[in-house]
């Protein structure tokens, strides 16, 4: 038997066995008083965009693919989900104190600008999360506008 014939089947049934590790999923499926969308206006158009381009890795509820139930690629989507929600959680927004809430605005608005987000391995397999011109605009103005009355104390 050469080596081949003994790595293979090897790699096979650590692939099946790890089909079996499901780790919990991040829906908790309640928008909770301390959601952006509870606290400050939110225009339906961008509470919209930001829910299907954004809250798959900034929120308590993600809408899993078909394929998060495909190890490895759960752990995958799994560290996108806790680093995402580690650096902004909208549905935990008014955690944030004053003045963080007032920076995650503006790095909203300048993450969209500069094209960073959502992250582009996201926008391959989600063809509707890529931004059109006028859903940038819209959002990034909401986030400038938003971050500015905060700033003003109101
Ligand atoms: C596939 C997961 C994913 C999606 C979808 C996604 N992000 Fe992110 N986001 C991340 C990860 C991971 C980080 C942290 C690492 C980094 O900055 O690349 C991050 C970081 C950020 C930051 C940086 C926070 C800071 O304080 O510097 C902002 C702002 C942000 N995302 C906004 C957005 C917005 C707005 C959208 C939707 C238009 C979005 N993201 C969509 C995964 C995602």
């Amino acid at each position: 038997m050469n080596r081949s014939k003994k790595i293979l089947p090897g790699i096979l049934i650590i692939l099946i066995a790890i089909q079996f590790i499901q780790p919990a999923r991040n829906k908790n499926g309640q928008v909770l008083p301390t959601a952006i969308s509870k606290m400050y206006s939110l225009p339906e158009n961008v509470q919209a965009t930001l829910k299907i381009a954004c809250y798959d890795c900034h929120s308590n509820n993600t809408q899993y693919p078909w394929y998060a139930d495909v190890q490895p690629v759960r752990w995958m989507l799994d560290r996108h989900i806790k680093e995402g929600k580690e650096e902004l959680n909208f549905s935990e927004f008014g955690v944030y104190s004053g003045r963080r809430q007032i920076n995650k605005l503006k790095a909203i608005a300048n993450s969209i600008n500069d094209g960073n987000m959502p992250l582009s391995s996201y926008t391959l397999m989600h063809k509707n999360a890529r931004l059109s011109a006028a859903e940038k605009i819209s959002i990034i103005d909401w986030a400038r506008k938003t971050a500015d009355s905060l700033s003003a104390g109101n």
